[in-house]
C-alpha cells in the first residue's frame, strides 16, 4: 500500500492490496486519469496514456497542441465552460452572473493516515499506518476559487475514498451550483450498470442494464439517501457476475439527496460522476469561507460483486461504524411494534419482557407510542413526555420493570419529526421546513423539524438527552418517516434557500454526534419506514439500521440479499414476525422466518405472550442456536450462493475470518414438481481442509464429513422439498 509521486513522468500512482489507481499531470496543469484496476508495477506509467487530435467540436486549450482537449482528456475533476462538454464535476457562479471556470494543478501534498471530514461522517483510520492519503491542490487563479482533492489508499481494504474541499480565495462571493465528490473518466464503455432500487417494503432491489450512449443517472430528490435509489452505483465489465469479472463499486457516505451518473460520451469512454445532489442546489461561499463535500468510497474487484461486496462490508464495519457496538455482537431483541402497534400499557410490555427472557431474548424495545397522547399516528410528535394514561409511573419505572425481568431497555424516538397537533408545533410553527405563505404539505400527518437550525437542534438534542439520562435505556431506534416538501428555513437569507436540504443533513450530523457521543454505551439503530435511509451517512453514527418494515421472510430474502451488496450484516436488523404477515399477507413456517431473520442482526416483532408451549420452545432452539452463531453471522464473510431474483429459491453463506467455522442459509421459496438433483457450490472455505457438515439444531446432530474442495467444486447436495417456505441452515466446522 502507498502512494508514489514520479516526477519524472508526473503521475501519482496509488497502489492498494492488489489494484492501482494512477493519475498524470498533463503539461503541469491538468491531472488526468490514467487507470484503476488490477495492481500493476508502475514500470511506465507516464507511457501508458494516449492522446489524439479529434474534430473543432472537441477544442483545444492549446493552440500548440491540438491534441489537447479537455473534451477528450480522461479526467479527475471535471468543470464546465472551457472546452469539455460532459458532464461536469463541478460549477461555481460569480457576482457577474458567469459560470466559467477551469482548475489548474498547484501542489500536493502526500500523507500517512486519513483526515476526517468537517462536520460530515467519514471511514476512518486508527493507526496512521493504516492508509496514505494525497492531497491534490488546484486552483482556478482567475476567480480565486481553490479546489482540494483528497484520495484515500487503505493498507487492509481494497478500496479508494475520495472528497472535495472548496475554498474562496477571492474577495468576492462565489456561488457553488454543482459540487460532487469526485470525477473518474474510464477508458471504456463495454460495462453494465448495476444499482439498488425500490420503495418502502420493498428496498434494495437490485437492477443491472447495459450502458448506453448518454448519461444513466440514479440520484434522489427526497432529502435523504431514500428507499428509492440508494447512494450506490457500480459499473460490471459484461462478464462480470457473482464471483468473476471487473466490477467498480461508487459509494457515497450520505444520507441526503445524492446524484450518480455514468455518462458514455461518442468516443466510448465513461465518465463517472456522484455527490450530493445539484438539484434544487447552491452553496454561497463567502470569501474565505470553504465548502466539504461528503466521501465516496471507490472500490474495485478483479473477481466479480462478491468480491467487492466483501470489501465494503469490511470497510463500512471496521472504519465507517464507530463506537462500543462496533465490534460487539449485538443483542437479540423483542420489539413492540407489530406485537401492539399502538395499543399497550405498562403491563403489557412488562410481560412481553417476562416471556421474553423465558425465551433467552436480551433486550426489549418500546417502539412508536409511548408519548404526547399518541394512540395512532395523528399527533405528538415533538412531545417527548411520557403518556401517563399509558405509563402512569413513568418511564424511569417502566425501564426497572423490564430490568427486573432481566431484560435491557430500548426506546424509540422520532426526533426529526413534529406533529401539527402537538404542543411543540403550537409553541414554534416556524420550526418546521416550510415555504412562507405555501401550504405545508403532511405526509403520515407530520412535518420535519428545519435541523439547518441550531435553535431547534439545541432543543432536540436536550429533550432526547434528558430522557436517555433519565433511566438506564441500552438502545434507541431513530426513526424517520417521511421525505422532505416546501424546503425552505425562516431562518436562511433568500440567496442561501437552496442549502436548506444540505444544511439539514450538516444539522442531523451535529445532532447525531453530540447525541450519540454523550451516550457511548447506548446502541443506535437508525430506521426510516424501514430502509428509508439505509446508507453509509448514518452507519458512521449508528453501527445498525431497521433493514425494511417488510417483515415477510420471502420479501426480505431479496431486500437482505439485495442490501448485502454494499452493507454489511451486522447493520442489518430483522425479525420474526407474526403470520399471516402483516404487510404481504403471506403465511410462511417459523423456520424459515427465523432463518431468514437470523441472517441479520436477530430479534423477533410479534406477540410472544400469545404463542403456544411448541412454538414457544422453537423460538428458545432459534434464539439458543443464535446465539452460538451469532460471531460468526455479525462478524464472518459473507458469500452470496443463489440470487433470489433469478430463481425460486436463495442461499448465502458465512466464513469466520480463519475459515474454522462457516454457516450455510438455503431457502425453497417454491417447490418444483419431480425436481432435478441439485447441487450448491460453497465459497470461501479452506480447499485443503475437511469439514464436519451438520444441520444446524438437528435434534440427532448426524454429522457428514466432506473436503473444502469438494464442497466448493463438486457441490453441497439440496435437499428435495414438497412444500414451499422450506429452509435449512448447515453448520460446518473444520476438521482438527
Ligand atoms: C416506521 C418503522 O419502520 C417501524 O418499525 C415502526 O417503528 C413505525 N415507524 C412506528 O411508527
Amino acid at each position: 500500500m502507498g502512494i508514489v509521486y514520479d516526477s519524472n513522468s508526473q503521475t501519482f500512482h496509488l497502489q492498494g492490496k492488489s489494484s492501482s489507481y494512477i493519475m498524470q499531470l498533463i503539461n503541469s496543469k491538468y491531472i488526468a486519469h490514467v487507470h484503476w484496476g488490477r495492481r500493476v508495477r508502475g514500470s511506465n506509467p507516464g507511457g501508458l496514456l494516449v492522446r489524439r487530435r479529434r474534430c473543432s467540436f472537441s477544442p483545444s486549450t492549446d493552440p500548440d497542441d491540438l491534441t489537447l482537449s479537455l473534451d477528450t482528456l480522461p479526467q479527475e475533476f471535471p468543470g464546465y465552460g472551457g472546452s469539455d462538454f460532459r458532464v461536469p464535476a463541478y460549477q461555481v457562479q460569480m457576482e457577474d452572473g458567469t459560470t466559467v471556470s477551469e482548475l489548474i494543478y498547484e501542489s500536493h501534498r502526500i500523507y500517512a493516515g486519513k483526515a476526517r471530514l468537517e462536520g460530515l461522517p467519514s471511514t476512518y483510520t486508527e493507526d496512521e499506518s493504516e492508509a496514505e492519503s494525497i492531497d491534490i491542490i488546484l486552483a482556478d487563479p482567475i476567480i480565486g476559487l481553490k479546489v482540494i482533492l483528497t484520495y484515500t489508499v487503505f493498507r487492509d481494504v481494497d478500496a479508494i475514498t475520495r472528497s472535495v474541499r472548496f475554498i474562496n480565495e477571492s474577495n468576492q462571493s462565489i456561488k457553488l451550483l454543482r459540487a460532487l465528490s469526485f470525477g473518474i473518466d474510464i477508458s471504456h464503455s463495454d460495462f453494465d450498470m448495476l444499482h439498488l432500487s425500490g420503495t418502502w417494503a420493498r428496498e434494495r432491489h437490485i437492477e443491472r442494464r447495459p450502458l448506453a450512449t448518454g448519461g444513466s443517472v440514479i440520484e434522489s430528490r427526497r432529502g435523504a439517501s431514500s428507499h428509492s435509489l440508494n447512494p450506490f452505483m457500480a459499473l460490471l465489465s459484461k462478464q462480470a457476475d457473482e464471483d468473476h469479472g471487473e466490477v467498480y463499486g461508487f459509494s457515497l457516505v450520505y444520507s441526503g439527496n445524492f446524484v450518480a451518473q455514468a455518462e458514455v460520451d461518442p468516443y466510448g469512454t465513461t465518465r463517472v460522476v456522484m455527490g450530493i445532489n445539484s438539484f434544487d442546489f447552491s452553496w454561497l461561499l463567502e470569501p474565505g469561507e470553504a465548502f466539504q463535500t461528503p466521501e465516496a468510497v471507490l472500490v474495485y474487484s478483479a473477481e466479480g460483486l462478491g468480491e467487492m461486496s466483501r470489501t465494503y462490508h469490511k470497510l463500512y464495519r471496521t472504519r465507517l461504524c464507530r463506537g462500543q457496538f462496533r465490534d460487539r455482537h449485538r443483542p437479540i431483541l423483542i420489539n413492540n411494534w407489530e406485537a401492539t402497534y399502538f395499543n399497550f400499557n405498562a403491563n403489557k410490555i412488562e410481560e412481553l419482557a417476562r416471556v421474553g427472557k423465558e425465551l433467552g431474548l436480551e433486550l426489549l424495545v418500546l417502539d412508536d407510542g409511548w408519548f404526547g397522547k399518541r394512540d395512532n399516528d395523528k399527533s405528538s410528535l415533538g412531545d417527548w413526555f411520557v403518556d401517563r394514561n399509558k405509563l402512569p409511573q413513568g418511564m424511569p419505572e417502566l425501564v426497572s420493570r423490564v430490568q427486573q425481568q432481566g431484560l435491557e431497555f430500548g426506546l424509540w424516538f422520532e426526533p426529526e419529526m413534529v406533529s401539527p397537533d402537538s404542543e411543540l408545533y403550537l409553541a414554534h410553527p416556524d420550526w418546521c421546513l416550510h415555504v412562507p405563505g405555501r401550504r405545508r404539505t403532511e405526509a403520515r400527518q407530520q412535518l420535519i423539524l428545519d435541523f439547518s437550525r441550531q435553535d431547534v437542534r439545541d432543543y432536540i438534542v436536550k429533550v432526547i438527552t434528558d430522557i436517555l439520562a433519565s433511566s438506564p435505556i441500552t438502545y434507541v431506534k431513530w426513526d424517520m418517516n417521511r421525505n422532505m416538501t416546501e424546503i425552505g428555513s425562516a431562518q436562511l437569507q433568500p440567496e442561501r434557500q437552496r442549502e436548506t436540504a444540505h444544511r439539514y443533513m450538516l444539522g442531523l450530523y451535529e445532532v447525531l454526534e453530540r447525541i450519540t457521543s454523550a451516550f457511548p454505551s447506548v446502541l443506535f439503530e437508525s430506521c426510516s419506514g424501514g430502509g428509508g435511509r439505509f446508507d453509509p451517512g448514518m452507519l458512521y453514527y449508528m453501527p445498525q439500521t431497521w433493514t425494511s418494515d417488510n417483515t415477510d421472510a420471502v420479501e426480505r430474502l431479496k431486500i437482505q440479499y439485495g442490501t448485502s451488496i454494499v452493507y454489511p450484516i451486522s447493520s442489518m436488523g430483522a425479525h420474526v414476525s407474526a403470520v399471516p404477515n402483516h404487510q404481504v399477507h403471506r403465511t410462511t413456517p417459523l423456520d424459515m422466518r427465523g432463518h431468514v431473520a437470523m441472517s441479520g442482526n436477530f430479534g423477533y416483532e410479534l406477540d410472544l405472550t400469545t404463542f403456544t408451549e411448541a412454538d414457544k420452545e422453537a423460538v428458545k432452539g432459534q434464539i439458543e442456536l443464535y446465539k452460538q452463531l451469532r460471531p460468526l453471522i455479525q462478524f464472518g464473510e459473507f458469500y452470496r450462493l443463489i440470487n433470489p431474483f433469478e430463481q425460486a429459491s436463495a442461499a448465502w453463506m458465512f466464513v469466520s475470518e480463519d475459515k474454522k467455522e462457516a454457516l450455510v442459509a438455503f431457502f425453497q421459496v417454491l417447490s418444483e414438481p419431480n425436481a432435478p438433483l441439485r447441487k450448491m457450490r460453497l465459497k470461501g472455505l479452506a480447499p485443503e481442509n475437511n469439514y464436519l457438515l451438520n444441520e444446524a439444531g438437528d435434534p440427532n446432530e448426524s454429522v457428514e464429513i466432506f473436503g473444502g474442495d469438494e464442497l466448493m467444486h463438486v457441490g453441497l447436495n439440496l435437499p428435495i422439498w414438497k412444500g414451499d417456505y422450506r429452509s435449512r441452515l448447515y453448520r460446518l466446522k473444520m476438521e482438527e
